[in-house]
């Protein structure tokens, strides 16, 4: 397994360019299962879980080709796909596909809906919290679908086709808004959904979405509405700018200090964990072509309460990240986790390499130490690894990386995207 090695304690100065966006790339792939004709991404980032995803979409039918050849191992960063789901030759998801990608569970919607049945694995639970699928399934119920668990499986049928229904979430989940609005979309009549996740990566599916010839109202808000269609066609859309890579590099320019631009990073995407940095004391300006963070010796100011919230709150994803930047802050920060239950898997990591953080129940207090020092670490998950390359980078001395994988699901050249910036970072194959 790979590791990764960082020596601490040098400033980031130069550009980063900021990759497409993983979280809207999967449902995007995904949403080439509601057409027989081509769907083309621009803009897909070269990660391990666009891999995956590929492979498991190539299970259903889905051909795929990258830039006009054959997909094969050669990195194709930032890759033109092409997704063709000519004939949907297989209406099953196995567990062994789901259970290694939870966004695999999102066929669901789509294969329903086009193929009248569909057999998906309940995806299990997972390092960061129970993660049930319960909205997904009430969502599809409303659209007519019959859903039984059988095995450990979804089945859930739909012989005479689905029927436009109005769905109000309790919660939101990002996860079910996508199932639900691409089965909505060759649904019969009109659905309604309420409370539908406003997360850009949504607005971003749907847009492509009505490339393909949806029509739905209410992008980007918490109510969508959806005219279903007899069929989508095919449509080339370009991948959004992952704002998750952008705040993540933002929060490490912050713990290192020096001066970065990410480039093709917006702000309206970033807004939140942007307003978090500056309350921390770091410049943040918006510049032709993407978003300049710097800090130049200032101290880093505790963040005396912050809490994850859907957008346009502060991200989830960014939890561990803007914890790793306060463990070195001059006084006490409060972080309060309200999207998932057990998102603190980074919190005794980062006590290996000295920070002070006592938990109780969803609320992580950090007091801020006057230095973090090197020491072997081990990865949970994809976000909580970044941000012990965060910690890395700011910690005296060696830190060794270990579970580098969660990272390559996530995170397009991490080290390379470093160390052009002066970071002392190197990959270990083992
Ligand atoms: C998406 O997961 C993202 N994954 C996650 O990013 C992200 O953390 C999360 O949204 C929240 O923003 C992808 O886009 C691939 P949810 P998703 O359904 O859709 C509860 C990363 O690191 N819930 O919005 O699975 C759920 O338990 C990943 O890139 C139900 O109760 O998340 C959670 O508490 C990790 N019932 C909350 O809703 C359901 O049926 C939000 O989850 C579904 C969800």
């Amino acid at each position: 397994m790979d590791r990764i090695k960082i020596s601490g304690g040098r400033p980031l100065n130069g550009t980063i360019p900021i990759s497409g966006a993983k979280n809207a790339a999967l449902p995007l792939m995904i949403a080439s299962l509601l057409t027989s004709d081509q769907l083309t991404l621009k803009n897909v980032p070269n990660l391990a879980d666009v891999n995956l995803l590929a492979r498991i979409l190539r299970n259903h039918g889905v051909d795929h080709s990258v830039d006009g050849k054959r997909a094969g191992p050669t990195p194709h960063l930032g890759e033109t796909f092409h997704f063709t789901a000519r004939d949907i030759v297989d209406t099953t998801a196995p567990y062994e596909m789901v259970s290694r990608m939870r966004a695999s569970f999102w066929v669901l919607g789509p294969l329903l809906a086009r193929m009248g049945e569909t057999r998906v694995s309940l995806p299990g639970g997972c390092a960061i919290g129970t993660r049930p699928v319960d909205l997904h399934l009430m969502g599809l119920k409303a659209l007519g679908a019959e859903i039984d668990i059988d095995g450990g499986y979804v089945m859930a049928r739909a012989p005479n086709g689905l029927k436009g229904g109005r769905i109000t979430f309790a919660k939101v989940s990002v996860g079910a808004t996508h199932n639900v609005l691409m089965a909505a979309c060759l649904a019969k009549g009109e659905s309604v959904i309420e409370n539908a996740a406003c997360e850009p990566e949504v607005g971003d599916v749907a847009e492509c979405l009505v490339k393909m010839g949806a029509r739905i109202e209410g992008i980007g808000t918490p109510t969508l509405r959806i005219e279903g269609r007899d069929r989508l066609e095919g449509a080339t859309h370009t991948v959004l700018p992952d704002r998750i890579e952008t705040g993540t590099f933002a929060f490490a320019v912050a713990a290192t200090g020096g001066d970065i631009v990410l480039e093709g990073a917006r702000k309206p995407l970033v807004e939140a964990a942007l307003a978090a940095l500056e309350r921390t004391g770091v410049s943040v300006t918006e510049v032709e072509g993407g978003i300049r963070v710097s800090r130049n010796g200032s101290a880093i100011e505790p963040i005396d309460r912050i809490e994850t919230q859907p957008f346009p709150g502060f991200p989830t994803d960014l939890q561990a990240q803007l914890m790793a930047l306060v463990t070195m802050a001059r006084g006490t920060s409060t972080i309060r986790e309200t999207i998932f239950e057990n998102r603190f898997m980074h919190v005794q990591e980062l006590a290996r390499l000295g920070a002070d953080i006592q938990l109780q129940g969803d609320t992580a207090t950090v007091r801020g130490v006057k230095r973090l020092r090197g020491a072997q670490v081990m990865a949970t998950d994809l976000r909580a690894s970044v941000s012990l390359v965060i910690a890395a980078l700011m910690a005296e001395g060696e830190t060794t990386i270990n579970r580098v994988y969660h990272l390559d699901r996530g995170f397009e050249r991490l080290e390379a995207k470093l160390a052009r910036c002066g970071a002392q970072i190197e990959r270990v194959t083992g």
